[in-house]
């Protein structure tokens, strides 16, 4: 392949991203994955299960099978890879990312990132009329999915963070804007004396008790509902934060490092885990993640960024651990 023939094939598969998100999207909202479990089947058979119209359903399917989500057969018929696994319910699934970064409500969103850009303003305030978590709040199944969302990347990052991370002689550990509340569970199952504290909104609390008890934590978790940028509950001694200052700007950011940085105990720590992003042009996940954070009025933030917060809030930063996931941990201490 020449030069000029790549580049024209790069940019055709960039810009025709869309074309995936969607039919992802629509797999995904159907269910096919699980339909697909006990075995191959041809896209009538799943259109017939799915009450869908089994001509589309079939252009969907083999999209999807042409970028290795599942495969199609000489007979027509749809199975599994592991990509597509992912999209089956259970552990491990990306089935609520996979609808609700397709969802139509979000997609109306990202029709505004050249208004951001044109203008400075949030594109997720101008496209809605609501911040972010104001909307979450008024809008109870889209919060569902959203924190949903957030669970099913929690899983596997929750993982990484508690093998890559010693939490040895933390007696109690509090998770500031928590969501469901898997990464404290997931730490808290490998520390069996550890207690934790689960704070987030209360819309959120609310609906936290499926992730608890799915780890048999006997009680050791307390959940507390309240406004970080207010007060965050005290006397932990290891205080996460996990894809949390990412949605806002360094102003607020700030805000909610300081209540953190109130509420801490001396010899306290703080463990705020996100990807740190590399300088210059290197390629990263973040970086992609960041134009959502842009759409929402956050950010993504490098290593000095985030030194720079630290010390606005009366932090030093302490180090960086780099996980198997696609996050740091960067650790803060009093200054
Ligand atoms: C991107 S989610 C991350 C959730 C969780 N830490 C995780 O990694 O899965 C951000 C969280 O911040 C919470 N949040 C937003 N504003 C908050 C506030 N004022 N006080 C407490 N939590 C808040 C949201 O409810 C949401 O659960």
């Amino acid at each position: 392949m020449t030069a000029i023939s790549e580049a024209f094939e790069m940019i055709r598969m960039i810009s025709g991203g869309l074309y995936l998100t969607h039919s992802l999207y629509v797999a995904a909202r159907l269910g096919v994955a699980d339909l697909l479990i006990p075995g191959p089947q041809t896209a009538t058979e799943l259109a017939g299960a799915a009450g869908v119209h089994a001509p589309s359903l079939h252009r969907v399917m083999r999209a999807l099978a042409s970028v290795g989500v599942f495969t199609e057969d000489p007979d027509g018929r749809f199975a599994l890879t592991a990509r597509g696994r992912l999209l089956a319910s259970g552990p491990g699934s990306l089935r609520s990312v996979a609808m609700g970064i397709g969802a139509p409500w979000h997609t109306r969103v990202w029709e505004s990132l050249l208004h951001t850009v044109q203008t400075g303003e949030t594109a997720w305030d101008h496209a809605t009329g609501e911040s972010l978590f104001q909307y979450f709040a008024s809008h109870p199944e889209h919060a569902a999915l959203f924190d949903g969302m957030m669970t099913e990347f929690s899983v596997w990052e929750a993982a990484a963070v508690a093998e890559a991370y010693d939490f040895t002689g933390i007696h109690t550990t509090a998770d500031i804007a928590g969501g469901h509340g898997w990464l404290l569970a997931t730490i808290l199952q490998r520390y069996p004396t550890m207690r934790g504290i689960l704070f987030d909104l209360p819309h959120v609390t609310s609906g936290a008790g499926s992730a608890l008890s799915s780890h048999a934590l006997n009680g050791r978790c307390e959940v507390i509902s309240g406004d970080m940028f207010h007060c965050v509950p005290g006397g932990a001694d290891a205080y996460l934060l996990k894809n949390v200052l990412h949605d806002w700007d360094d102003v607020q950011a700030a805000k909610i490092l300081s209540s953190v940085r109130r509420a801490m105990p001396p010899g306290s720590r703080i463990l705020v885990i996100q990807e740190a992003l590399p300088l210059g042009g290197a390629p990263s996940a973040g970086k992609l993640l960041d134009m959502q954070m842009l759409l929402i009025g956050g950010k993504e933030r490098t290593h000095g960024e985030y030194e720079q917060l630290f010390a606005q809030a009366g932090l030093r930063l302490t180090r960086l651990i780099p996980t198997a996931a696609p996050v740091h941990v960067i650790e803060g201490a009093p200054a």
